[in-house]
């Protein structure tokens, strides 16, 4: 792989920009000793400064469901920049784009759109608190939820014993400048286990404005709900009177055309969407039952935005609608088909390499970590048992192979409608290359 320009760019970054980029994640943190700069996505790839040609798995953190440059988007966006680019005004785009949503998704009513899913997620909590009129939010250590500080609590991986009781884990805030009364409401309960919700709910359920989590555990490699849980879980919201919120910025428009709720037949009071949602633009939206947006009327719970309902980007959402749902949704089968192949030809190829790789998966969303357990369940098995630093010399030793798996130790990777037989084929044989030379 060729370096000799990112690493010339590397240096010029570093004089002007944070960690040579504009988030930890892209940087020296996670791309030793210097990211790659990038100029050009096609398809399902992508090429850096160097002429290095690389298979996208990363896909902008989940952004990207029909990959990079889609023939359908490119041409929108092309004949709509003519005529502007963002009005600050109603618009007949956000109209038939919200009427496509709510014809999607079955529990929602209304749709309100933002930029990113932090202020989707920040306004989601607002909302909950000025319906319920009580202050806390009980969120689930391991689930990220953007960077708003009353939700920077827990979210990043820690030694086991720093964690606390599982009845009582111990609240970690995931950055400095967070005053503590920014988190004082926010209860951080154990993920994936039942009684432990009914145990807090039985104590602080007439406290606890919503019960808020993702529709599968993502920011901690990948690790699904177990049978049944989400459905228990919106259970004993309704049984003590706690709003059920579904944060679904990662599963929204991916594991299903009605993202969680629909795989999992939920019917969540509040949900929000990102990612996925945009096609690569920054477009969020909070979505829900007319009795709970009419919440963010003027004069109840506060909504702004400059930005809210990017124009160009809202064009981009409704073709990739139109793409992910012909043919009776084939590209959302289509992406799934794919995490499904990968997972299981990845877990086949480290078995014979005789690495502990394992990769759990929910549809399009696949990560492989190293572990000695049969399987992941949850944030505690996750922190005692992952090795990040193995999991980090894997996606070096598969970009210099042309497959970019990401960096982030802690993300996951996954399929978009552009990844061909051919690019699993090439990856595969990758990743068997790659888990034969490393050590074990
Ligand atoms: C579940 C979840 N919610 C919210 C966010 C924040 O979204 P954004 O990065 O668009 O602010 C993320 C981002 O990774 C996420 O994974």
């Amino acid at each position: 792989m060729k370096t000799e320009k990112s690493a010339k760019f590397f240096d010029r970054a570093m004089k002007v920009l944070v960690e040579g980029c504009s988030s930890a994640s892209r940087g020296p943190l996670n791309y030793s000793p210097h990211p790659s700069y990038f100029k050009k996505g096609q398809g399902a790839r992508l090429w850096d400064v160097d002429d290095n040609e690389f298979i996208d798995w990363q896909l902008s953190f989940g952004c990207l469901p029909l990959g990079h440059a889609h023939p359908k988007i490119v041409e929108v966006i092309r004949e709509q920049v003519e005529n502007g680019t963002h009005f600050a005004t109603a618009l007949e785009i956000e109209v038939e784009v919200a009427e496509m949503m709510v014809a999607m998704l079955g529990h929602v009513d209304k749709v309100r759109f933002a930029n990113t899913g932090t202020e989707a997620c920040m306004t989601a909590v607002r909302m909950a608190r000025g319906i319920t009129g009580k202050r806390k939010v009980l969120k689930f250590e391991g689930h990220y939820h953007g960077w708003y500080d009353g939700l920077l609590v827990s979210s990043n991986p820690q030694p086991v014993t720093t964690l606390g009781h599982p009845n009582d884990p111990v609240r970690i805030p995931d950055s400095s400048g967070l005053t503590p009364g920014s988190w004082e409401d926010t209860l951080v309960s154990v993920w994936n286990d039942i009684d432990a919700l009914e145990r807090i709910l039985k104590i602080r359920g007439h406290e606890i404005a919503c019960v808020m989590m993702e529709g599968a555990m993502s920011n901690m490699g990948v690790i699904p709900a177990k049978d049944g849980y989400l459905k228990q879980v919106q259970e004993l919201c309704r049984k003590y009177d706690v709003l059920f919120y579904l944060d679904e910025t990662v599963t929204g428009f991916r594991v299903a055309p009605g993202g969680a709720a629909e795989l999992y037949g939920l019917q969540p009071d509040i949900v929000t969407y990102g990612k996925a949602l945009g096609q690569g633009f920054p477009v969020a939206a909070i979505a829900g039952p007319d009795h709970i947006m009419e919440s963010i009327e003027y004069g109840k719970v506060l909504h702004y935005g400059s930005h809210n309902a990017p124009r160009l980007g809202l064009y981009a959402v409704k073709a990739m609608l139109e793409e992910m749902t012909k043919d009776d949704n084939a590209g959302f089968r289509k992406i799934t088909e794919i995490g499904e192949q990968m997972t299981t030809r990845l877990n086949a190829a480290a078995r014979d390499a005789g690495q502990n790789m394992r990769v759990q998966n929910i549809g399009s969303m696949f990560h492989p970590v190293f572990t000695d357990l049969e399987e992941i369940t949850g944030y505690r098995d996750f922190c005692a048992s992952v090795d990040l630093g193995k999991y980090a010399a894997f996606a070096a030793g598969m970009r210099e192979e042309g497959v970019f798996f990401t960096g982030n130790k802690i993300l996951h990777n996954l399929s978009c409608t552009a990844h061909t037989q051919e690019d699993i084929d090439v990856s595969i044989a990758a990743a068997t290359k790659v888990l034969h030379e490393m050590p074990k």
